[in-house]
């Protein structure tokens, strides 16, 4: 039930808040240290490689959860879109882990895989908003999402939940390894933190509502750019954006764009550069630079301890691999807004089913 809301994509988008304090709830002891199956962890020690795989939403999800496992664990990472996965296995390491991020826990493209996967004898593990799902009963593992259901097509609060539960995974593995790397990232103090950002950006709907109706409305394309974990919420950001508003959209490596697509920039593109990083902010504000040379309408989101005045919006800081947490939820805010604007159903974008249950 969406109770007063006008759609649920809406109500999933304020949820998220809840939900990381679920989260925080089901994982964590009061201590703060991860309460994970011991069988998992053992498993998933004894792996020389972590396969990530996913679709839409959910691949952008392993985008970030794959720089959370490698700095927390050390084990090297890569994710894959299930649906290239499938027709075209790489190379594979000595011992393999699979992990596979699904919302639905239904999506035919990332089931392929793990039919193939269990085929060839490997340990696989679900993440899976869903309990009892396809995905769930036939892998190895599963951990819930615990966000609720997510009825909206657009997915929002599955891409947090599952960045957070990786994260608290990665936490959990590094301990069990003790990696002294993981030593300083106190998961549950900054996942609560999270929630209270995000609960700042939900409660700035209006700004976002203006922005979108301003900046959003008419133009029928747009860039979100961005650096390394930056880069990976433009995806999911573009992603949202084209799927609800029909803006066609895309998430560049702010770096990259000087490489030939710059030459799409015209006078009021939008493009939204997300900021985050210490490393990378600098580059990534040149980058913006450029294109504002070229008539771009720049907007930024930008963490605190970086941001300069006329940034568009500013995301309480967090621990820099947990920022995708609160930098995608104005992308999200943004999208909707749009979308609403336009007076188009929201919650069923044309052409598209909640789970997509063919390859
Ligand atoms: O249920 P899943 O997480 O496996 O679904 C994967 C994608 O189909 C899904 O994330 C899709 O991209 C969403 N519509 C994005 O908002």
């Amino acid at each position: 039930d969406k109770g007063t809301y006008p759609f649920y994509m809406l109500k999933e988008v304020d949820e998220q808040p809840v939900v990381m304090r679920k989260l925080v709830q089901e994982y964590l002891d009061t201590d703060g240290s991860p309460v994970i199956e011991p069988e998992l962890l053992s498993r998933m020690q004894q792996a020389d490689k972590l396969y990530v795989v996913g679709a839409g939403t959910s691949y952008h999800a392993g985008l970030i959860g794959a720089r959370l496992f490698e700095r927390l664990t050390g084990i090297p990472t890569q994710v894959f879109i299930s649906s290239e996965f499938a027709y075209e296995q790489p190379i594979m390491s000595k011992k393999p882990f699979f992990i596979f991020l699904t919302q639905s826990g239904e999506t035919a493209d990332s089931r392929e895989v793990l039919v193939n996967v269990k085929k060839q004898g490997w340990p696989t593990l679900t993440i899976t908003n869903v309990p009892k799902s396809t995905l769930s009963r036939e892998a190895t593992f599963t951990l819930l999402l615990h966000a609720g259901p997510e009825i909206a097509v657009a997915s929002t609060k599955a891409y947090t939940a599952q960045v957070a539960l990786q994260a608290i995974l990665a936490k959990g593995l590094g301990m069990a390894m003790r990696k002294q790397l993981a030593i300083d990232f106190d998961v549950k103090q900054q996942l609560g933190l999270v929630a209270v950002g995000m609960q700042a950006i939900v409660d700035s709907k209006d700004q976002l509502e203006s922005v979108a109706a301003r900046y959003l409305a008419q133009p029928r394309n747009a860039f979100y750019i961005g650096r390394g974990i930056d880069w990976s919420v433009a995806l999911e950001s573009a992603l949202k954006l084209k799927e609800i508003s029909y803006v066609q959209a895309e998430g560049f490596a702010s770096g990259e764009l000087k490489h030939g697509t710059i030459a799409l920039i015209e006078d009021k593109t939008p493009v939204i550069g997300i900021i985050t990083q210490d490393r990378t902010a600098g580059l990534t504000r040149s980058n913006l630079q450029e294109v504002v040379s070229r008539g771009a309408s720049v907007l930024t989101i930008a963490s605190k301890h970086l941001a300069q005045p006329d940034d568009t919006i500013v995301l309480p800081d967090v621990d820099e691999l947990l920022t995708p947490l609160l930098s995608v939820v104005p992308a999200q805010l943004l999208a909707y807004y749009t979308s609403l604007g336009k007076g188009l159903d929201v919650d069923k974008p044309r052409n598209l089913a909640k789970s997509v249950t063919v390859q």
